[in-house]
């Protein structure tokens, strides 16, 4: 059978007729749209498994992969097949109505995942807010904690996403500054502090533990080995909810399906999004149990989009391609010789190389007043794109459907960049 997607990518790889220059595109997004971020000058127009190009053509290795959104690759042909075949049929009813897909991707990924329920929405930012919703109902109904004085642990350094709830529990200025007054109920500890968690857990009041398995956005900090398993024995003993943010580390990413599952830790709540849907549509969820699931009653929490049959059978189709592609396993045959390599490169500028299977990060000395921003601009001259995390920290995540010559063609391209600084 022809894919669908493979007539597409004819019309792409002829298309040639760009009306503007990159810097007209770019010029036209600085006047009209807001200013909340801050890209690498590129302007990119089609993409295909590892590789992105631009409107000149250019060709480039992924090395975000849209914040592990893409793990499949771009345009993953079956992905994309699926949502072709959907669309023409229903795009959206609201959760007003049953639909014909809705269950099947229920037990599907309620199954993959191993949970009784899950609750689907459509953004990381989405998930996460549902799971605290769930902690919050669970600790009323079923912990005994008096309405209203429930407590949620959390991070230091944390992302989980951009609401003014989720940001009221950062430390990240550039996140929370200018946004309060902030709601209510969390507590702030270090990561990797085990004790931390301990002292506060004595606090009749907490009900979860919120974390990253690894902190992403604050630049691939790798816990130390034994945290995920011993904070989550600690919240069993306290009866605590243990919630992993598996927005980022999930899908095959550090080398397992889910990067708890490094430590066997089975998450009381966990929140998916980004690679769930292979980066073709936003579709993120929160899984749980039926005791905690079902604290929240019909009306008590939704999204008009969220569960819609596009998402539906674009996130099963992404999800069979994490597995029929052994994705996990070819993240955690290559992080380990993505990092060797790096360790390799003779270069004064990179301090640490730390990462678990594909999620990778060097943190950047500065040399001659040169940045990891300057070494983001000329790896994307060189023909391969990445973005600092707080200034001084690269990420390397690049689609986990990269073979190891690819990895390596990426590699020298990584070392002969830095080497020229
Ligand atoms: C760990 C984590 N949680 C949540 C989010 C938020 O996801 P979204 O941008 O889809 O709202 C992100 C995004 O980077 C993330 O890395």
């Amino acid at each position: 059978m022809t894919l669908i997607n493979d007539y597409f990518w004819e019309i792409i790889k002829t298309d040639k007729h760009f009306t503007m220059t990159s810097k007209e595109y770019i010029d036209k997004e600085d006047r009209f749209g807001a200013h909340n971020y801050h890209p690498i000058p590129v302007v990119l127009h089609s993409g295909q498994g590892v590789y992105v190009w631009d409107v000149e053509g250019k060709k480039y290795f992924d090395f975000l992969s849209a914040y592990s959104a893409v793990n499949q690759g771009h345009c993953h042909p079956k992905i994309i097949q699926a949502m072709m075949e959907q669309v023409p049929k229903l795009t959206l009813t609201s959760r007003a109505f049953y639909t014909s897909t809705l269950g099947e991707f229920e037990e599907f990924v309620a199954g993959y995942f191993g949970y009784d329920k899950v609750l689907p929405m459509n953004t990381g930012a989405e998930g996460v807010e549902t799971a605290l919703k769930l902690c919050r109902k669970w600790a009323y109904q079923k912990k005994g904690i008096e309405e209203n004085k429930a407590k949620i642990i959390v991070c230091e350094n944390n992302f989980h996403g951009r609401t003014i709830t989720i940001v009221s529990m950062s430390t990240d200025p550039d996140s929370y500054k200018g946004y309060g007054p902030f709601t209510p109920g969390f507590v702030k500890i270090p990561y990797n502090d085990t004790e931390a968690l301990a002292r506060e857990l004595e606090d009749p009041n907490v009900t979860g533990f919120l974390v990253e398995p690894i902190q992403g956005e604050a630049g691939v900090y790798v816990p130390d080995q034994g945290y995920l398993s011993r904070t989550y024995e600690l919240c069993k003993k306290h009866n605590i909810l243990f919630i992993a943010d598996e927005v980022q580390t999930g899908i095959g990413r550090t080398g397992k399906l889910l990067a708890c599952d490094h430590e066997d830790v089975r998450p009381d709540i966990l929140i998916l999004g980004k690679a769930l849907s292979g980066g073709v549509y936003p579709v993120s969820v929160a899984l749980a149990d039926d005791d905690i699931m079902l604290c929240i009653k019909p009306g008590e929490h939704g999204s008009t989009f969220g569960g819609n049959p596009v998402a539906t059978q674009v996130a099963i189709a992404a999800l069979k391609v994490i597995k029929e592609e052994n994705l996990a396993e070819n993240a955690a045959r290559l992080g380990p010789y993505f990092r060797e390599e790096l360790g390799r490169i003779k270069s004064d500028m990179i301090e640490i190389i730390r990462g678990k299977g594909l999620l990778n990060a060097i943190v950047i000395k500065p040399k001659n007043g040169k940045t990891a921003w300057d070494i983001c601009l000329a790896l994307a001259g060189n023909g391969l794109l990445a973005k600092p995390t707080h200034d001084h920290i690269i990420r390397f995540a690049p689609p986990l459907v990269i073979t190891k010559n690819e990895l390596g063609e990426a590699i020298d391209i990584i070392k002969n960049t830095l080497m020229a600084f």
